[in-house]
């Protein structure tokens, strides 16, 4: 594959209204993290050559809590849709050019590998615009993708403004786009407001690509989780638990058991030694190593702690900060900060 200037887009400038929060949308912890972060994470484990965070909304606590990834920043200063956000960025990616892959700030679960494998896609298909697609049960909510017979995407209509049939199409748009970075800004000056919600609607330049004579290519996600977004607190909880269920099968997978793993909550900070037995209802968290063999009862917190191998700590103990020696037992109930 050509070296080509991969540009990495995060739209994150929303409110979030249907989070009934005084706190931005992205700023919502999902499994130890604001959600936001999990989406620069996962692209600053690719090889994009800059990443942009589009902010708005409590645009400094937004940019504050991505400090430590060094992304660039391009601020929406009025809401006005997707489109409009992107737009934000213009003087950035005129800059840039090459391919840009657009994401959005509420989809915590995305996983590199589709990434990667979507950008390739469209590579090889010398595609201009390609979108992310998925097929759900319950696709209400999200935009639905409009199809010819012969599977050829035409266009996304919003929830909002669909026709019951349309209501009917299962597959939708995941929101995330790899596009070519001039095709991009073409497509963006014809965007309008003309819909339900008055927005400029990103999902518009699926239409304009396609009357400009470039079919618009699509990728399939096979797992609709991971895709999933995150707009009111139901989802919040939806994907916090599947991060943790993420990282609780990679742990058993290399050898940890885990009883009702679906209660172990489990910082991904956290290493643990073969053949240590984790109960139900555990928290551990932060800069923490469990050894080899150790036992944890049910209802044990944990935070930063070095325990060694055999270890027993009884059922809802609290250990804050500590260091436990080899084969140490600590009674049920035990509270013990430092040390
Ligand atoms: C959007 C898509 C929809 C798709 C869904 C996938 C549009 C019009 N619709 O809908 O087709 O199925 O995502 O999850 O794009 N944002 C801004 N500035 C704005 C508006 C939004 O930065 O002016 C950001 C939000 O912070 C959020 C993202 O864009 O991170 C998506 O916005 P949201 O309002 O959640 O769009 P959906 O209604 O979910
Ligand atoms: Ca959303």
């Amino acid at each position: 594959m050509n070296h080509h200037h991969l540009t990495a887009l995060i739209l994150a400038a929303g409110k979030g209204t249907r989070m009934k929060s005084d706190m931005a949308k992205v700023l919502h912890e999902v499994y130890f993290a604001p959600m936001i972060c999990h989406v620069v994470d996962v692209v600053q484990s690719m090889s994009f050559d800059d990443t942009i965070v589009i902010t708005g909304h409590q645009c400094e606590k937004v940019e504050e809590s991505l400090e430590k990834f060094g992304v660039s920043f391009a601020r929406q200063e009025q809401q006005l849709g997707t489109a409009h956000a992107v737009l934000s960025a213009k003087s950035l990616l005129k800059k840039a050019m090459g391919t840009v892959v657009i994401l959005c700030g509420d989809t915590p679960l995305i996983r590199a590998e589709t990434l990667e494998q979507m950008l390739e896609a469209h590579f090889i298909a010398s595609s201009m615009l390609t979108i992310l697609t998925t097929r759900l049960y319950e696709p209400t909510n999200y935009g639905r993708i409009i199809s010819d017979t012969n599977g050829n995407v035409l266009r996304i209509v919003e929830q909002k403004d669909a026709t019951a049939i349309q209501k009917e199409i299962r597959e939708i748009n995941a929101g995330i786009y790899c596009v070519n970075t001039n095709f991009l800004m073409d497509c963006l000056a014809g965007v309008g407001t003309d819909n339900k919600q008055g927005e400029f609607y990103l999902t518009d330049i699926v239409e304009i690509a396609n009357e400009s004579g470039h079919a618009v290519n699509k990728f399939v996600c096979l797992d609709p989780d991971e895709v999933l977004g995150v707009n009111s607190r139901v989802e919040l909880a939806q994907a916090h638990a599947a991060l943790q269920a993420r990282f609780n099968k990679a742990l058993m997978l290399s050898g940890v058991t885990l009883m009702l793993p679906e209660t172990v909550s489990i910082e991904k900070s956290v290493l643990v030694g073969r053949d240590t037995i984790v109960h139900a209802n555990t928290h551990i968290t932060g800069q923490s190593f469990i050894g080899e063999r150790c036992l944890i009862e049910p209802g044990a917190v944990i935070k930063n702690c070095r325990l060694g191998t055999g270890v027993t700590v009884g059922a809802f103990s609290y250990l804050n900060g500590c260091q436990l020696a080899d084969g140490e037992k600590m009674d049920p109930h035990t509270v013990r900060i430092g040390r």
